[in-house]
């Protein structure tokens, strides 16, 4: 097992923009299980390449039903906004209420190369679009408003 550092805000590799997938080969292979094994110890629901310090296009997230692997993802089509708070491992001990698709598809490949599309609504639609802004060196700091001493109270 292997449980990598996760970068923390401040890392220039967090503003980085990611690069595509090229190559489905054993670095790739090892790039993936690394980051679920560092997922699950967090643990988290959602990890992006660029949060274990690599600039490529990966992402890991296990939303209830298993670990899932999308290479280079692209939202292709999303429904209206919604607000809800969210955190991040790479923002630790912050929540922000962050504005997010309701409904997001996806398209991408899957870890064997596979193209892919996909649809998610609520959460896990959430748990994506915040991977995926990792990719493109978002954090949830450049989006979000702070949460309010209320609402944190609920
Ligand atoms: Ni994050």
């Amino acid at each position: 097992m292997v449980v990598r550092q996760i970068r923390t805000i401040g890392d220039p590799v967090l503003k980085s923009k990611c690069q595509p997938v090229q190559e489905i080969d054993e670095s790739l292979e090892r790039l993936i299980d690394n980051m679920a094994e560092t997922m699950y110890d967090a643990p988290g629901v959602g990890l992006a390449a660029p949060q274990i310090g690599v600039n490529k296009q990966v992402i890991v997230y296990d939303v209830g039903e298993g670990l899932q692997v999308i290479l280079n993802p692209e939202i292709i089509n999303r429904g209206p906004e919604e607000e809800s708070a969210e955190g991040c491992l790479s923002v630790p001990g912050h929540e922000r209420i962050v504005k997010r698709a309701g409904w997001i598809r996806v398209r991408g490949l899957d870890r064997r190369g596979e193209k892919i599309e996909k649809e998610f609504t609520g959460f896990p639609a959430r748990v994506l679009q915040h991977e995926i802004d990792h990719l493109q060196g978002r954090l949830i700091v450049d989006r979000g408003r702070p949460v309010p001493q209320k609402e944190m109270e609920n």
